[in-house]
């Protein structure tokens, strides 16, 4: 049965939502507090420029016991601790700090990020930014927001007509990425990469970059800011397939014009659903 034609899932998938916005947003001030001291906090790396720091650790129990609480059959698959019950019906997919080392460096382009899957689909999409102090959400079919402000994907439609977010990491070799950044600029493209692909994403959604192109991230990454694209009015890849959940995948978004031509790029299939 679908979530839309089924009035008790619609129910709970309100409560979530609403759950979701709130985690977010106290999580993001114990962040930003964090992040006022950020001298004094322990960081580690996890491997070549991938660092984890005591903010995220503790940003990530926090929004665990706070879904515990309200929603204790739930699952929940997050950055730092792992998965626990990524089985369940509905799974909170989560990365308490996307931009780590921005954070830890004393950049400010870092977010929380907070997705929820109902039966393999993403249906919820919430990114904070505590320092600029916006928070956008989605749920499925509800329309995509910055605060109460319905936002919507970019209008252009070439490359040209506005910037890319980009993204890349040392879990895919350069040959993933750096020609794509040759095609693209030999079309008139341009990009950005601010160290926080949620954020990017997000952006994509509120109609600020062009499109977004990354050649592999995580679930916890990508999943909140694909369904405020989906629901801004934009495309993605297929997310999902071949278990995007656990093992991530390429993503690439943009509006419906332009996600062609990034594709046609990125040497990526037609758009999907996340
Ligand atoms: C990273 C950031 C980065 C993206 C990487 C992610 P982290 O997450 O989103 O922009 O390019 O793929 O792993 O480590 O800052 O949470
Ligand atoms: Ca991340
Ligand atoms: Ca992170």
């Amino acid at each position: 049965m679908s979530l839309r034609s089924d009035t008790n899932a619609t129910d709970n998938l309100n409560e979530r939502y609403r759950l979701a916005q709130s985690v977010a947003t106290d999580a993001g001030a114990i962040a930003l507090e964090m992040f006022r001291r950020r001298e004094q906090l322990v960081v580690e790396y996890k491997g070549l420029q991938d660092m984890v720091s005591e903010a995220d650790r503790n940003v990530e129990g926090y929004i665990r016991r706070r879904v515990g609480e309200s929603f204790p059959d739930d699952g929940f698959l997050g950055e730092e601790g792992g998965s626990d019950r990524d089985d369940a019906a509905f799974v909170w997919v989560v990365d308490p700090i996307d931009g780590t080392a921005c954070f830890v460096n004393g950049m400010f382009s870092w977010c929380v990020s907070i997705a929820v899957v109902h039966r393999g689909e993403p249906v919820i999409g919430v990114v904070y930014d505590p320092n600029a102090d916006e928070l956008f959400h989605a749920r499925s079919g509800g329309g995509a927001y910055c605060w109460n402000k319905p936002i919507r994907v970019h209008t252009g439609c070439l490359l040209k007509d506005g910037a890319l977010g980009v993204g890349t990491s040392f879990r895919v070799g350069t040959e993933a990425f750096v020609p794509f950044i040759e095609s693209i600029m030999r079309d008139g493209g341009m990009f950005i990469r601010n160290g926080s692909g949620a954020l990017m994403i997000t952006y994509v959604a509120a109609g600020r970059l062009i499109g977004y192109f990354e050649p592999h991230m995580n679930s916890w990454d990508a999943l909140a800011g694909l369904v405020l694209v989906r629901e801004a009015g934009g495309v993605c890849n297929p997310f999902m397939e071949n278990d995007g959940l656990r093992h991530g995948n390429p993503v690439l978004v943009a509006n419906r014009n332009v996600y062609p031509q990034l594709a046609r790029h990125a040497g990526m299939r037609e758009a999907g659903s996340a």
